[in-house]
């Protein structure tokens, strides 16, 4: 386990910031409530299960300063993204717990995440065909607590020696596929080619993917999954081309009191991330921008979901 993007040692919490990366790899220390919610928001720390871990963290920093009470610090932290229900769900977890048990609990949640997510990749492994998986965003180490989990399914495969190559959409506007899962490959000398998320087409047309596999935000009871803007265009296109469409996640990621994909919150995000690449305006002033930061793939365009309790289908689930 090389990557890790989230430390915590009593009273500091360090994040990897991923919006520097692959340039840099530059910590940021963090040490009160405020600051935790600022990170998740400003994606110093993205991906469901991370901003979950962070959250956590974010509890257990409130509860050992005591200058805010756990209610306002909940109300902070939930509001930090709207989407990953995995961030509501640690809360909800630490909310059962007395104060003195807030900090050792984020701690072994975050432990436990990692022990997820190796299921999930063996879930996976056992599922996936070799060969070409085209993937989106990025839903490795850096998103979770480690290993990942469309992109741990990914290292399980390639742990188990199988021949695997990764294609990863760049994942426009915010570039977390060639920004993160490039950098995450490449770490990790997992054969990986970086595609504009407008070939995916094209490449599946060539015969030459053999399944997409990707991560979720939330999922709703009927099986909806919510995932970077984008997913529901490539699981169009794989239904089209008969390729299995697998999302891998967490049970943290599952919403039970959300009946379907039309009930899940979809964050709008800064039409700046349409407008601008690196500070550098690409379009014209005033123009209007719809820049939803996430799309809900309807079940019925998902061939199974990778948990780490097994693989559900459309027949068990
Ligand atoms: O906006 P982001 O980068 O937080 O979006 C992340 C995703 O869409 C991931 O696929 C999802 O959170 C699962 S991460 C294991």
């Amino acid at each position: 386990m090389s990557i890790e993007a989230i430390r915590y040692r009593p009273g500091l919490l360090e994040l990897l910031d991923q919006r520097r990366l692959p340039a840099e790899e530059h910590w940021v220390g963090i040490t009160d409530v405020h600051h935790a919610a600022s990170a998740i928001t400003d994606m110093v720390v993205r991906g469901a299960p991370a901003i979950a871990i962070t959250a956590g963290y974010g509890m257990a920093l409130a509860v050992r300063r005591g200058r805010v009470d756990r209610r306002q610090a909940q109300e902070l932290l939930l509001a930090a993204r709207p989407t990953a229900v995995n961030l509501r769900w640690i809360l909800e977890r630490l909310d059962q717990v007395p104060d003195a048990r807030v900090e050792p609990e984020a701690i072994r949640l975050h432990r436990e995440d990692l022990d997820t997510n190796r299921r999930i990749g063996m879930t996976g492994a056992r599922v996936l065909p070799p060969g070409g998986v085209l993937t989106i965003c990025n839903t490795g180490a850096l998103a979770t607590g480690g290993w990942g989990t469309a992109l741990g399914v990914v290292r399980s495969l390639v742990c188990a020696g199988n021949a695997v190559h990764v294609w990863a959409c760049e994942t426009r506007p915010y570039l977390q596929g060639a920004r993160l899962t490039a950098w995450e490959c490449q770490r990790e000398g997992i054969p990986c080619t970086l595609i504009a998320d407008s070939m995916a087409g094209a490449l599946m047309a060539e015969g030459r993917i053999n399944s997409v596999v990707v991560g979720a935000d939330r999922v709703a009871a009927n099986g909806d999954a919510a995932n970077k803007i984008g997913t529901y265009t490539l699981a169009v296109l794989a239904k089209h081309h008969g390729v299995p469409f697998y999302v891998a996640f967490p049970r943290s990621t599952l919403d039970l009191r959300c009946p379907n994909g039309q009930h899940i919150p979809i964050e709008e995000r800064s039409p700046d991330e349409l407008t601008t690449l690196r500070g550098v305006r690409i379009a014209p002033e005033g123009i209007h921008v719809w820049n939803p930061a996430f799309d809900v793939t309807p079940a019925d365009l998902i061939t199974g979901w990778i948990t780490e309790d097994g693989l559900w289908t459309p027949e068990t689930r």
